[in-house]
């Protein structure tokens, strides 16, 4: 039988029309989270993940016709959700530096998936209400201490804690809570301040997120040694305040939850050094030039954007979504080592965090 293909583009193998069928990869993992990042620039220097050195004034971040527009966005994202997927995750970068998003997030929300952002809450006061206007339903800011020394160290630009926790509180007053707080754990730099994050937000209905310290990207001269392994986060809050595990929310959840034993609400944690979750990885990410990553740790993206902009049909993009998510195999934390530690990899502000 001859199989019929769809011919994307010259130079670029042909691949076979999707089927409208489950889609799976390698590992039997279906596609079901996406990850767009709107923009690969940030008011922030955070030391883990834009460290000043690099993204200096000579970086050269993405030119303006060079990142996908809201309308390109848009209409990938349209295909995808008519492929399984559930959820839409805007990231960057810094999402809201991007002129307008809560227009974006309008045309998004129509689509009917979930919708959440990821900030560092530098800007929540003055943009809240309207992404929760425009049909934002969740959002996530970035907090990495309460010590204002050493948060204005962290973000590197001396940006103060007072103003994100301002920002958390107006967006749960335009209607976004409960707000999920996520602080990367660094050992030496603020691991010191576990137990008072977790004191501050008991009881408030948000919840907190302790995320072990990645080796994502080439810049921030990740180590082993200053990684807080999740366990030692729960056992460190638990002798204060007694916790017990909970099940997971939704299939593929990152963070591993748990709940105070007094119900002043839970916690997470997000382990992906020692406890890897790639098993139940379904997430696929969207850069702001329109490259797509089958894992946070990759090398290298296929290209979406030129198949956007050489005019390909609907059904010939949705054949390359499916070649390049049945052929994934990625499991990148799985098999991290000392070795892959220090291999070449594209940046979590460029791929969307
Ligand atoms: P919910 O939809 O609320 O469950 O949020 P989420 O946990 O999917 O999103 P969030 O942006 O808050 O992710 C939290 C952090 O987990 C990210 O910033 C990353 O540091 C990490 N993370 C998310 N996805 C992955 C992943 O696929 N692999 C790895 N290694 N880390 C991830
Ligand atoms: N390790 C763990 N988390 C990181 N983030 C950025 N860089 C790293 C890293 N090296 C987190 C941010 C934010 C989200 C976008 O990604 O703190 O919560
Ligand atoms: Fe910006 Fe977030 Fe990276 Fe910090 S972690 S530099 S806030 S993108
Ligand atoms: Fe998914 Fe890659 Fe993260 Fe594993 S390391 S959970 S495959 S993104």
């Amino acid at each position: 039988m001859v199989m019929k293909v769809i011919p994307i583009r010259s130079g670029r193998a042909p691949v076979p029309p999707y089927d409208g069928g489950p889609l799976a990869d390698t590992l039997e993992r279906p596609l079901r989270d996406l990850r767009i990042s709107v923009t690969d620039r940030c008011n922030f220097r955070c030391v883990y993940c834009m460290p000043r050195e690099v993204f200096d004034s000579s970086y050269r971040f993405l030119a303006h016709g060079e990142i996908l527009s809201f309308e390109e966005i848009a209409r990938l994202a349209r295909i995808f959700v008519g492929m399984g997927v559930k959820k839409i995750r805007l990231t960057g970068g810094e999402p809201l530096v991007r002129r307008d998003l809560p227009r974006l997030v309008g045309m998004l929300a129509e689509l009917g998936a979930d919708l959440a952002l990821t900030t560092n809450g530098s800007t929540l006061v003055k943009h809240a209400g309207a992404l929760a206007q425009a049909g934002l339903k969740r959002i996530t800011v970035s907090l990495d201490s309460l010590d204002d020394a050493i948060f204005r160290a962290m973000n590197d630009v001396d940006f103060p804690v007072a103003k994100v926790i301002e920002g958390i509180e107006a967006a749960a007053a335009a209607g976004l809570a409960p707000v999920k707080i996520n602080m990367v754990v660094k050992r030496g730099t603020n691991d010191r301040d576990v137990l008072p994050m977790a004191e501050r937000w008991r009881g408030s209905g948000h919840i907190v997120r302790f995320i072990e310290y990645m080796d994502v990207g080439s810049t921030n001269g990740w180590r082993m040694d200053e990684v807080v392994p999740s366990a030692e986060v729960v056992r460190r809050i638990a002798e204060r305040f007694p916790l017990e595990p909970i099940d997971a929310s939704y299939a593929g959840e990152v963070a591993g939850r748990w709940r105070y034993r007094d119900g002043a609400g839970e916690i997470g944690v997000i382990s992906s050094v020692t406890q890897a979750f790639c098993r139940s990885c379904n997430r696929l990410r969207l850069s702001t030039e329109g490259q797509l990553f089958t894992c946070l740790f990759a090398q290298s993206g296929h290209d979406l954007k030129s198949l956007l902009r050489e005019g390909a049909s609907d059904d010939g993009i949705r054949a390359e979504i499916a070649a390049v998510w049945r052929a994934r195999g990625d499991r990148y934390s799985e098999i991290r080592t000392s070795e892959t530690a220090r291999m070449p990899k594209v940046e979590m502000s460029y791929i969307g965090g």
